[in-house]
């Protein structure tokens, strides 16, 4: 930190950006803050302004003193937050950008009308069908091998959603203490499934802003894949959840040789694959299972962002051994699945590409707007326009908090979730993932709110303004 970093009120903004050294890790927990003179004579503020910022940390659980004896870096307790990332209900003239899930299309309600009329033929069966219905297992091999992964119907295990999927393959690979690498920022609830299972999580930066003259995203896996010894790594190789960024096929080879090199299992979820929204985008990219030996990648899949979350309807693939196990798991938990949805996922597979057009050319046109009002609108933020996915990863000035906005954006009727919820520990408090699966006017009146909510928490913490205007807006 510099003078330069700081802006009025000089205490809150040294205050935020210590925060953050902590959070990101940059400044160790349990080290030693420098003494307040000294401190202040570093940065040539007054003695009073650091006293008042190691105050503000002290409140916030981000800093400990003992009278006398200086003062340690902290983390706040977060012991009672609860770790479930389910969206609530909706609540009339709010704007609720938790969540990155499109509404379902009418084909859904089609599907199951379909579905109900084909019913009566499997009726005479017992409707018990461990693994999922042969139709629907059939239907997602063809359509992974048509791009580009040949697959059996035995290597497909139909599951509750990719959740399921991901949840079965890490109780088959991973034991309790075993270290996981996942890419950072990452889907939330994957870092929850790891800790519920007594996975030691480790976090790699998956930057898709970052230069790449280190080797990137694939040379920061094999380094923390040789320093931990990993049983597994999961990862979301099109379209990431939250930043939408997409691993190259130069990167895709080099993640699963290297990984697969040191035993390490990959988990490639591709739930948000179909998702590629750049109409320049070149051919699809190859399925990272298919760019190393059988065996080596286990594949999660969903129908619930290509098409609806409602439907719970996803997939594992993997070796035919290791899904009879997940099967078997499955099975003694819940029995069996739903066929009628199994049927409706038959019917919405087979007319999925002509529908994954209209899905694109909605979801394309919603990024554009909400990129191009934030940029607008919030002119000091970073808001990169990603390739693919639901959602914008933005960077906010320095000296502002996503835990700050996302507070104020409260009482303006917007919920959003703050970047850490996308990190490890503390990381990512100045990040903002911003769904862009909501209608051109939701969007729209959710920037306005947001610019509201951002003014608010500037003058809270001291950061610089945020809008273009300077004044509060409406
Ligand atoms: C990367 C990723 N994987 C999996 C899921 C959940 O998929 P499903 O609804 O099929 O369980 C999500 C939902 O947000 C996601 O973003």
């Amino acid at each position: 930190m510099g003078r330069a970093t700081l802006h009025p009120p000089v205490a809150a903004t040294l205050a935020v950006g210590l925060r953050q050294l902590v959070a990101d890790g940059r400044l160790p927990v349990g080290g030693r803050l420098p003494a307040e003179r000294e401190l202040a004579a570093a940065l040539g503020v007054s003695r009073v302004t650091v006293t008042s910022a190691y105050r503000r940390l002290r409140e916030d659980g981000w800093a400990r003193s003992r009278t006398g004896a200086g003062t340690w870096t902290s983390l706040p307790d977060r012991s009672g937050v609860v770790a479930a990332f389910v969206p609530g209900s909706p609540r009339d003239g709010t704007v609720d950008l938790t969540y990155a899930s499109p509404s379902g299309p009418p084909e859904v309600a089609e599907a199951y009308a379909a579905a109900l009329e084909a019913l009566p033929h499997l009726l005479p069966g017992h409707g018990y069908a461990a693994g999922g219905l042969a139709d629907l297992r059939a239907r997602v091999a063809e359509r992974m091998t048509g791009r580009g992964l040949p697959t059996t119907t035995e290597q497909v295990l139909v599951t509750t959603g990719a959740s399921a999927a991901i949840s079965g393959a890490l109780r088959a690979v991973v034991r309790r203490g075993d270290g996981v690498l996942v890419e950072h920022p990452t889907w939330p609830n994957a870092v929850d499934k790891l800790r519920a299972q007594g996975a030691r999580v480790v976090p790699v930066p998956r930057d898709p802003a970052a230069p790449q003259g280190t080797g990137g995203f694939p040379a920061a896996l094999d380094r923390a894949a040789r320093e931990t010894a990993p049983a597994l790594a999961y990862l979301v190789p099109d379209f990431a959840n939250p930043t939408g960024a997409v691993l190259t096929v130069d990167e895709r080879r080099r993640v699963v040789a290297s990984l697969h090199g040191r035993g390490v299992v990959v988990l490639a979820d591709e739930t948000l694959a179909d998702l590629a929204l750049d109409e320049d985008d070149p051919a699809l990219r190859p399925p990272l299972a298919s760019v190393g030996p059988d065996g080596a990648v286990l594949t999660a899949g969903s129908l619930s962002k290509s098409v609806w979350a409602g439907l719970r309807v996803g997939w594992l693939r993997g070796e035919p051994s290791l899904l009879a196990r997940v099967a078997a798991a499955a099975t003694r938990e819940h029995g069996s699945l739903p066929v009628v949805d199994q049927l409706a996922a038959c019917v919405l597979l087979d007319r999925l590409d002509d529908a994954l057009v209209g899905r694109r050319e909605r979801l394309r046109e919603q990024r554009d707007v909400l990129v191009d009002a934030l940029r607008e609108r919030l002119p000091t933020w970073e808001v990169p326009r990603p390739p693919g996915g639901l959602s914008l990863w933005c960077r906010l000035p320095r000296g502002t908090s996503s835990s700050a906005v996302t507070e104020a954006a409260e009482r303006h009727g917007l919920f959003l979730s703050t970047g850490s919820r996308f990190g490890v520990g503390h990381a990512f408090d100045e990040h903002l993932r911003l769904p862009f699966t909501q209608p051109v006017p939701v969007l729209l009146d959710a920037v306005e709110r947001l610019v509201r909510a951002a003014a608010d928490a500037d003058r809270a913490w001291g950061a610089p303004t945020t809008s273009r205007t300077g004044a509060v807006l409406g």
